[in-house]
């Protein structure tokens, strides 16, 4: 479904006030997504629900930045992180994306919640290139693992300086 071909190149917008909501169980598949999610994606809720939250996986996006996202809310916190996405017709949309486990009363997490906003131009233009970056470094790796780490080194050395992290580097655009 994310092959190159079925990209249109045409990217959508949310509006200012727009908040795209999803959560998902424990592995990732949907259940449940408001409205703005299924209008801005061109889904409707039966085509979303009970699947990977992978069908919106845009082929721009680093590979270790949902490495950065899983490893955060697995061990409990949140992120917040830039994310292109492909739409069912292949139009693509930028959002800045707050994921957070979602807690029983126990205080186990029992599932993840994501609620996203437009992100700021200027943010996307610098994001775009950072990603480029990160995806043509992963590119030349034919291990997962190695690649993923590599794009992370690249991230740090290029962008964000040791001792800093991703989050750093998206609250300061
Ligand atoms: C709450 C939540 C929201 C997510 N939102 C998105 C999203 O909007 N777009 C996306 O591509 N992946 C999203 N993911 C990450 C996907 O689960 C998946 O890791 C990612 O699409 C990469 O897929 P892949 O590992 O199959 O390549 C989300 C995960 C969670 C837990």
């Amino acid at each position: 479904m994310n092959s190159l071909q079925s990209l249109t190149g045409v990217e959508r917008h949310l509006g200012a006030d727009a908040i795209v909501v999803s959560k998902t169980d424990l592995k990732g598949r949907i259940t449940y997504a408001n409205q703005t999610f299924l209008d801005i994606a061109g889904y409707v809720e039966e085509e979303v629900l009970g699947k990977p939250h992978s069908i919106l996986r845009h082929p721009d996006m680093p590979r270790s930045v949902f490495k950065l996202l899983w490893d955060s809310i697995a061990a409990g916190q949140e992120l917040f992180a830039y994310v292109v996405n492909r739409a069912k017709n292949g139009d693509h949309y930028w959002v800045f994306a707050h994921v957070t486990p979602t807690f029983d009363d126990a205080g186990t997490v029992k599932g993840f919640h994501s609620s996203r906003r437009a992100p700021r131009p200027e943010a996307v233009a610098v994001i775009r290139t950072v990603y480029r970056d990160m995806r043509e470094e992963e590119a030349r790796h034919a291990n997962a693992k190695d690649a993923m780490a590599a794009s992370l080194e690249l991230l740090i050395n290029k962008y964000i300086g040791h001792g800093r992290t991703y989050e750093d580097l998206v609250f300061s655009l």
